[in-house]
């Protein structure tokens, strides 16, 4: 109990000095109105890093330097560059990158709201291979990782490309595919209801994609807690992100295919799934099933909150690495917190653990390239 009042203790800080270092302007859940999200407008705007014209160029000349008019102006915490990224990067280069990003995510998801969660998982997929590099975006039948067991569901290539497509027009051979994917990432979670949070821009796009390496890396629901502990650690996240970004699985849905195993080794006495839980996804999915998909949050499907770590809690977990989450000594007391907290704290965190996803082991500089299309290395 000691341990659990410490945890909770620790995360209302964390989410206490991560709210103020990004500048989320209190506790709202629901930003959107200050972020110029109603509107459609760009939000580099209404964050207030957009209308400062500053004197100084940064990387490649594209803006965002420290310098401001009439006198020092200190750039808050989160506008500080981070390996090479920046707020500004595509402040004079091409200022309304975030607007058009926005606009057509918004648009997309109100057509379909399931690309809200294929976007993110497409996010995750993509930083899973050698960071976020949009190498899966990359289209090679049979060979990129897009083909790769791995991707046979993810969702959303068509938009990214068309969002390129739209930036190609407006700032042709500036915005990189993998910014685009951070940036529809963002937009898409916070079109799901996770607070707004700023981004730094600057990635380039990476020049391989090889299908068995998203085999080998991207976590697929086999792995035990040390797997995927090793991991998150081995791309610069700690077991925090993991616990709190597996909390995606608040929304979207999970193929037969990957549901079964957590299934089998039920069979066995391995994992605590409820018993009518888990009769019900027997039915949907026991034999046969394919091409059938069960929703990962079975209470809640629609709305990013904490009711993943209230369903590990209560034996409805769907996958079998999210089930495994609550056993183990290093994640049962995160997950424990995040399922006793107000919803806000687990989605703050993870606007914050999805900012380090976009950053983590990023290409920059002269490294990689920008691509002319998503799908394809330039020639
Ligand atoms: C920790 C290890 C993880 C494992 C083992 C895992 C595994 C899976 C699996 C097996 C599916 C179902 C895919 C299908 O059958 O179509 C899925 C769906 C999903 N995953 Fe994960 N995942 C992990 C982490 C993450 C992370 C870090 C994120 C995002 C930050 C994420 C976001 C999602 C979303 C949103 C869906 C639903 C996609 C949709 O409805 O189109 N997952 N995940």
């Amino acid at each position: 109990m000691r341990t659990f009042l410490a945890l909770s203790a620790l995360l209302l800080l964390l989410v206490a000095t991560s709210v103020a270092a990004n500048g989320y302007g209190g506790n709202s859940a629901s930003p959107g109105a200050g972020d110029g999200y109603g509107g459609g407008d760009a939000p580099a705007a209404a964050d207030g890093y957009g209308g400062r014209d500053d004197a100084s160029s940064g990387p490649k000349g594209n803006g965002g330097g420290d310098g401001g008019e009439g006198g020092v102006y200190h750039k808050a915490a989160y506008e500080k560059p981070v390996d090479g990224l920046d707020a500004g990067f595509y402040r004079k280069s091409c200022p309304d990158m975030e607007g058009i990003v926005q606009r057509a995510v918004r648009k997309a998801v109100d057509a379909d709201y399931t690309l809200a969660a294929s976007l993110i998982r497409l996010f995750f997929h993509d930083f899973a291979v050698e960071g976020t590099d949009a190498s899966i975006l990359i289209d090679v039948p049979g060979q990129s990782e897009k083909y790769a067991e791995a991707s046979k569901t993810l969702r959303g290539f068509e938009l990214i490309e068309e969002i390129k497509a739209e930036l190609e027009a407006k700032c042709h051979a500036t915005v990189s595919c993998a910014d685009i994917l951070t940036a529809a990432a963002r937009d898409a979670a916070t079109a799901a209801g996770v607070p707004y949070w700023p981004l730094k821009y600057g990635r380039r796009d990476g020049k391989d994609s090889v299908a068995g390496e998203a085999d080998r890396r991207v976590p697929m629901g086999g792995q035990s807690v040390t797997d995927l502990v090793r991991f998150f650690e081995s791309n610069g996240l700690t077991i925090m992100d993991l616990v709190v970004l597996s909390g995606a699985h608040t929304i979207g849905c999970a193929s037969c295919g990957a549901v079964r195993p957590a299934l089998c080794k039920l069979k066995g006495g391995a994992a605590a799934m409820e018993r009518r839980y888990a009769d019900f996804l027997r039915r949907k999915c026991g034999a046969g099933g394919e091409g059938e998909y069960v929703e990962l949050d079975g209470e809640t499907p629609t709305e990013f909150d904490n009711q993943y770590y209230k369903n590990l809690m209560r034996g409805r977990g769907v996958l079998d690495t999210d089930m495994k989450l609550l056993p183990d000594s290093r994640t049962e007391g995160l997950v424990r917190a995040f399922a006793n907290q107000p919803s806000q704290v687990f989605e703050h965190q993870f606007a914050q653990s999805m900012r380090k996803l976009g950053e983590a082991q990023v290409l920059t500089g002269n490294e990689g390239e920008v691509r002319r299309k998503c799908s394809a290395v330039n020639y």
